[in-house]
């Protein structure tokens, strides 16, 4: 059989046109290491986020030594934590699942995508070599709102990362002979111990002291002053842990706790 010089030309040019697609699509799919939303994160329901272990607090995680976890819930039109805050060099596996709708978890001039499909959780593990800002759009038709849905990702050079955190439980009233308890609690988020000194100020009273936190775990520190001490009227107090601090302000007062009571005998 006599093939037409023309006809057997686009013949090897369409054979090469489908060895060649089949090619990108098998490269796209294998040899990019691009992943869907796996079932590695289960479930969850998304009226039950709040109580959840992972997403009632979200947070980041150290889970190893170069090794993290950030566990992120998206909402309409936002994301939390934010910003979220990770060290370079470390490898990070993101657990996200929405409160609401379909979103997306966007991590604007990188290949990190996933859908975040309310009721499960996307999982994707990134390492991040160099520090830098990265924004966090959302890529899904979520709401009105849904251009304006955004973060923030902030991978930090290794000194300026912890995840220490200081927590102050304070009274805003007191009695005038009462006692006023001032505790700060500094959490240590990191798996190593650290060193802190703890401060707590309130009136002409200072409470100083270092505490040792050993790692995943938290210290407290109490201060107390007598009311009386202090007189009627506001008093600012201060607390510290390293560069973290917190304020507030107690009113020494006659109490309406009393007058509350006497109006229950009556
Ligand atoms: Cu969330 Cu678009």
């Amino acid at each position: 059989m006599r093939i037409h010089q023309y006809e057997r030309v686009w013949l090897l040019a369409s054979m090469v046109l489908i060895v060649g697609f089949i090619a990108t699509i098998t490269y796209g799919a294998v040899g990019l290491g691009i992943t869907m939303v796996d079932d590695r994160g289960a479930t969850i329901a998304p009226d039950e986020i709040n109580e959840d272990e992972r997403f009632g607090d979200p947070r980041v995680e150290q889970v190893g030594d170069d090794e993290y976890e950030v566990y992120a819930v998206a909402m309409t039109f936002a994301f939390q934590p934010d910003p979220i805050e990770i060290p370079a060099d470390s490898e990070v596996t993101f657990y996200v699942t929405s409160r609401d709708v379909i979103h997306s978890f966007y991590v604007v001039g990188t290949n990190t995508n996933t859908m975040v499909i309310p009721g499960e959780i996307s999982v994707v593990t990134v390492e991040f070599d160099e520090p830098g800002e990265y924004g966090l759009i959302c890529t899904e038709y979520c709401g009105a709102a849904h251009h304006e849905m955004e973060g923030q990702l902030a991978v930090l050079e290794d000194e300026e990362f912890d995840l220490t955190e200081l927590e102050v439980e304070a009274p805003d009233e007191v009695e005038p002979d009462g006692e006023i308890e001032i505790t700060a609690t500094v959490t240590n988020g990191q798996l190593e111990a650290i060193e802190e000194t703890v401060t707590v100020e309130l009136g002409d009273e200072t409470l100083e002291e270092s505490v040792t936190v050993e790692g995943d775990d938290s210290e407290s520190v109490t201060l107390t002053v007598d009311a009386a001490d202090l007189g009627e009227g506001d008093h600012d107090w201060t607390a510290s842990a390293g560069d973290l601090t917190e304020s507030g302000t107690v009113s020494v007062v006659e109490g309406s706790e009393d007058d509350a009571e006497g109006d229950d005998d009556g």
